[in-house]
């Protein structure tokens, strides 16, 4: 057992974690910007120091494990003077557009300097002359808002294994980049957006959010339909026009936590298509005709019936799908065997 105190409250572990990690388990929320329990510890934003007894310097608690006997406090006056001033330096390199800027209300940088009442940088602003980066058609690229943090670096890297952005340069000439800071595009991307969803903030948006406010949308939390994992995720509804405007994803998804394919992060859309069906169609003399339910159902009991007093039961098979529920295929299953009454059940994930 190792056994800690963080902020007078004992704490006993059965195995290292880092301190950031041990403080949640208490209830408390270190700021950071550059960690991610996904990730590898990246140690770059110093917003998680914490200060152990008897060493002279404060440590990042994100890159150190918990030793046993370890006194830690995490928001002494020194401390957060430490943080102050770091929020400062982030925002003395950062527009100030907050009014108009995208992640307005999502942004972990507004907000945390909302609760260190860090208002106006102390140091002269030298705008970086970076062309916005929106050629592709889920993102935009807004160099000039990335706070270096390495989130989209080491997503891309560890999480989808596909190396597209990189560190590139040194101290304020740095950034964070393509191969040969070519525009983001299909050619060399998977698109799939988890670059989008981990930033921290407004130097990777999502498209599909332009022009909405947090507070505008309502979040649904919902299982994808796209295969059979069954990830959680949040549909943003823009209530007003009763229309999904994107997904975001949850940390507590159980299966998934914050990731998602492409198809579930950003293919929700066709909930609103003009093409999709929200009716039974029913051919009648060559031609689909919208119908009710009761008179689809009808029709197929009828049919069903007949061909079974024909042939009998085993005529019949039935293929279920990986995107509907475990319940759905549990009933679709006893529907074939107990109501038709045949064996000849299958499943499209079992092949
Ligand atoms: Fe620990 Fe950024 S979260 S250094």
């Amino acid at each position: 057992m190792i056994r800690i105190t963080i902020d007078g409250i004992p704490l006993e572990l059965e195995k290292p974690i880092n301190l950031l990690e041990a403080a949640k388990l208490v209830g408390i929320n270190i700021p950071n910007l550059c960690y991610s329990p996904e990730l590898t510890p990246y140690g770059g934003c110093r917003l998680c120091l914490v200060e152990i007894e008897g060493r002279r310097m404060p440590v990042a608690s994100c890159s150190r494990l918990a030793e046993d006997g370890m006194v830690v406090r995490t928001n002494t006056p020194q401390i957060r003077e430490i943080r102050r001033e770091l929020l400062n330096l982030l925002i003395s390199n950062h527009p100030m557009d907050c009014l108009t800027c995208e992640k307005v209300g999502t942004c972990d940088l507004q907000r945390l300097c909302y609760e260190y009442g860090v208002t106006t940088p102390s140091y002269p602003y030298d705008p970086p002359d970076i062309p916005l980066d929106d050629q592709n058609p889920i993102m935009v690229r807004d160099q000039s808002k990335c706070i270096k943090c390495g989130k989209c670096v080491r997503v891309c890297r560890e999480i989808q294994v596909s190396n597209v952005l990189e560190h590139v340069g040194r101290g304020f000439s740095s950034t964070v980049t393509t191969a040969g800071d070519r525009p983001i595009s299909r050619d060399f991307c998977r698109m799939c957006g988890q670059c989008v969803a981990i930033c921290p903030t407004g130097a990777l948006t999502n498209k599909e959010f332009a022009g909405y406010r947090p507070w505008e949308l309502k979040k649904v939390r919902t299982t994808c339909p796209f295969c059979g994992t069954g990830c959680t995720f949040d549909l943003n509804v823009d209530v007003k026009n009763n229309r999904v405007v994107g997904v975001t994803a949850c940390e507590d998804a159980p299966i998934n936590g914050t990731q998602l394919c492409v198809k579930g992060r950003f293919h929700t859309d066709f909930i609103s298509s003009e093409e999709r069906l929200t009716t039974p169609l029913i051919k009648k003399d060559g031609e689909f005709v919208p119908a009710s339910w009761n008179e689809a159902i009808n029709l197929i009991a009828t049919r069903f019936g007949e061909i079974k007093a024909k042939h009998g039961a085993n005529a019949f098979s039935g293929l279920s799908s990986a995107r509907c529920t475990n319940e759905d295929n549990y009933t679709f299953q006893k529907f074939m065997r107990a109501v038709i009454g045949t064996n000849n059940v299958d499943h499209c994930a079992r092949t």
